[in-house]
């Protein structure tokens, strides 16, 4: 059995599987412009974080109802378990399915009715975070928190996703005053594709209490050295990376780097259908190309529920802890 783990930073939207992608045209009356799963799979060759949201963005027309929703997200939960995935803090992308006339309401309630059955169908526990998409304008991202409004008792947070490079945090920061208001909790991506000022600006504008990637932290020393002393979580996907390119090679990514500097650094799976991995297959194939010891998979185990927003369920995450100490490997 992995290592029990928190997922901390996964897109539903990027869990669609190639099949499932077929299954859900076929029964919404859709056509694929690709002869077969396979074929589709195939064109999973991306050159940067843009050439990847083209094909992320085409493929959701298949997500049309509630029940695309919950098999969308029983199918992920079911792979994250068998992964040692024991806790999963979700994020979605409303603006993506607004867009194309599907509703919130359609999006958040077939969500919730896998991730409410989880934790006995799965053994999962979960938390589900709305993201804007920073290459929309901020006006729209207020309307989507407004939307939002009557289902906020599903969301636990809001995030910021999409094109980075020239879509400062900054852009966003009315929107995550509201947010904060309406007692959100609050992370970005930042230092994927963008520099480490876009990170400073989602911690001092935006008042993140997570970094969704933060890769580029680490051409700062200064901000290196702030992130260690206020033990801020970043969430690094080490497969995405590479496939992305924002590393050449997996032995070249910063993770090493990164736990030595003491930054609090958790291991997760970004877009895993498209990535090639889940959360386990991240952790082992980081652990293996960067030679990383027991000691190190330990403490990125027990970063991810220590950075998780289990504080209204402290028992939980003690136990979850406690299951990470017990393992072994
Ligand atoms: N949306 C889905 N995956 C993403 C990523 N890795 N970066 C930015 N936006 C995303
Ligand atoms: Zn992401």
């Amino acid at each position: 059995m992995p290592i029990p783990k928190a997922e901390l930073h996964l897109h539903i939207e990027g869990t669609l599987e190639p099949e499932l992608a077929f299954t859900l045209a076929a029964r919404n009356g859709l056509a694929l412009p690709y002869a077969d799963a396979e074929e589709l799979r195939a064109r999973y060759r991306f050159q940067d974080l843009q050439s990847f949201l083209d094909l992320y963005y085409e493929l959701m027309a298949v997500l049309r109802t509630e029940e695309d929703f919950t098999d969308l997200a029983e199918a992920y939960l079911a792979r994250a378990a068998a992964q040692g995935v024991r806790h999963a803090e979700i994020f979605f992308d409303p603006q993506a399915h607004l867009a194309r006339g599907v509703p919130m309401g359609t999006v958040v309630a077939g969500l919730a009715r896998a991730l409410d059955r989880a934790p006995e169908r799965h053994g999962v526990t979960t938390r589900l975070i709305l993201c804007f998409l920073r290459d929309a304008s901020p006006e729209s991202a207020a309307e989507t928190l407004a939307a939002a409004r009557p289902y906020l008792d599903h969301i636990t947070g809001v995030g910021l996703d999409s094109a980075e490079a020239g879509n400062p945090p900054s852009l966003f920061r009315a929107v995550y005053e509201e947010a904060a208001r309406l007692g959100l909790r609050r992370v970005a991506h930042a230092g994927e594709e963008g520099p480490a000022a876009y990170v400073r600006e989602a911690l001092d504008v935006l008042g993140v209490e997570r970094i969704d990637h933060g890769l580029r932290s680490v051409e700062d020393p200064a901000l290196v050295e702030r992130l260690v002393r206020a033990r801020v979580p970043l969430t690094v996907c080490p497969l995405s990376n590479v496939r992305l390119r924002a590393v050449d090679v997996l032995s070249a990514h910063p993770l090493r780097a990164m736990l030595e500097a003491g930054l609090v650094v958790t291991v997760n799976s970004d877009d895993p259908a498209y990535f090639g991995g889940y959360a386990e297959d991240n952790l082992r194939a980081a652990a293996d190309a960067l030679r990383l010891g027991e000691d190190q998979v330990r403490l990125l185990a027990r970063n991810s529920f220590e950075a998780s927003f289990l504080d209204d369920a402290e028992d939980l995450r003690a136990a979850y802890l406690a299951e990470v100490e017990a393992y072994t490997f």
